[in-house]
């Protein structure tokens, strides 16, 4: 019988024999494949392992601190942040079209990382130690995906901006490779990671760059972080989690409408749910949250968030619309 317990007791003699006293680093995307491989590793070797976090500014809100605060509480991992919000923005400025804005932060993400990887290797040297591994958070549909077999170096490139350059000197260490998704949230229950952690909905590695339509600027992902965190959390209060697959909260940021508060006219920017259901992303339909659900989001959303006076439906299957508005 499977066991989340079994598997774990098995990973950590696994990753203590495969590491030695050698030091380790783990990119945190804030999603629960990373997550848990990052606790399990650390379960393993302790200290021995870092993590670094990027915050890139594209969070949702909250998700860094549940980062920095839960995760790190309830797995005691020794965590870095690399505060890189100026740096992503700058390079953002100006862009619009998606996959430009994909290769920016993909790039970015990179950059980043192998900034704080070369003072760990470079810290680790004057202790007389060496940094030879990274821990990936690949399960077995992403080996299945790729066609690797065992030893295959299966870095997610994907669009993911978890992907991590393949020409780095690490071997890598992928204690979830024979798991599926569910599985893996089974283990990280296990080793006590919060439920908003392992059950989290799937999240574009971009973030929220990709949900605003126009320029991303740190005005519109504030604006769009409010309207966010407002649909996320009347969804999850309706009991909605288990029937959506994810919801991507919009911001047409290039688009204006008119509307009416108060006394005054307003000129503001529309907001657009896209709730989905779906088994693995490839087709999916949107969900038929109900209305009164819809009523709250939007009255909460045109209520709270100024600059934005209207909140619209997708109503668009998977195929012909894809999931995400970039
Ligand atoms: P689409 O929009 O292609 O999305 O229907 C399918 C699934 O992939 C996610 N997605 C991404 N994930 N980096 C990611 O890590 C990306 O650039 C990206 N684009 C889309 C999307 O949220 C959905 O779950």
């Amino acid at each position: 019988d499977w066991n989340a317990g079994n598997v774990i007791a098995d990973q950590i003699e696994r990753i203590r024999a495969q590491v030695g006293t050698a030091r380790v680093i783990s990119a945190m995307s804030g999603g629960v494949d990373s997550a848990v491989s990052t606790a399990l590793v650390h379960k393993a070797i302790g200290d021995q392992l870092t993590a670094v976090f990027v915050d890139h500014g594209l969070l949702r809100k909250g998700e860094r601190e549940q980062v920095e605060r839960d995760y790190v509480a309830s797995t005691g991992v020794h965590l870095i942040t690399v505060e890189a919000e100026d740096t992503f923005l700058g390079h953002l400025a100006g862009v619009t079209d998606p996959e430009e804005k994909r290769k920016i932060i993909g790039r970015e993400f990179i950059r980043s990382f192998e900034k704080v990887q070369r003072e760990l290797v470079a810290e680790a040297k004057a202790e007389g130690e060496s940094v030879k591994f990274l821990v990936q958070g690949t399960l077995y549909p992403d080996v299945v995906e790729s066609g690797g077999g065992a030893g295959t170096a299966n870095i997610k490139s994907h669009h993911n901006v978890g992907g991590l350059p393949d020409d780095l000197d690490f071997e890598l260490i992928e204690p979830l490779r024979a798991l599926f998704k569910d599985e893996v949230r089974a283990i990280g229950r296990e080793l006590g990671i919060p439920e908003q952690i392992v059950g989290r909905q799937p999240f574009p590695g971009p973030g929220l760059g990709i949900r605003i339509v126009g320029e991303v600027t740190r005005e519109r992902l504030d604006v769009l972080r409010e309207a966010d965190a407002i649909a996320r959390a009347e969804l999850t209060a309706a009991g909605l989690d288990q029937e959506i697959w994810q919801c991507p909260v919009v911001l047409l940021a290039d688009v204006r409408s008119v509307g009416v508060q108060g006394d005054g006219r307003t000129y503001g920017h529309p907001i657009v749910l896209r709730p989905v259901s779906s088994e693995d992303a490839m087709t999916a339909d949107w969900t038929r949250v109900p209305y009164e659900v819809l009523a709250r989001i939007s009255n909460r959303i045109t209520n709270q968030v100024p600059e934005v006076n209207r909140v619209v439906l997708d109503v668009t299957s998977k195929p012909p619309g894809t999931i995400e508005w970039e």
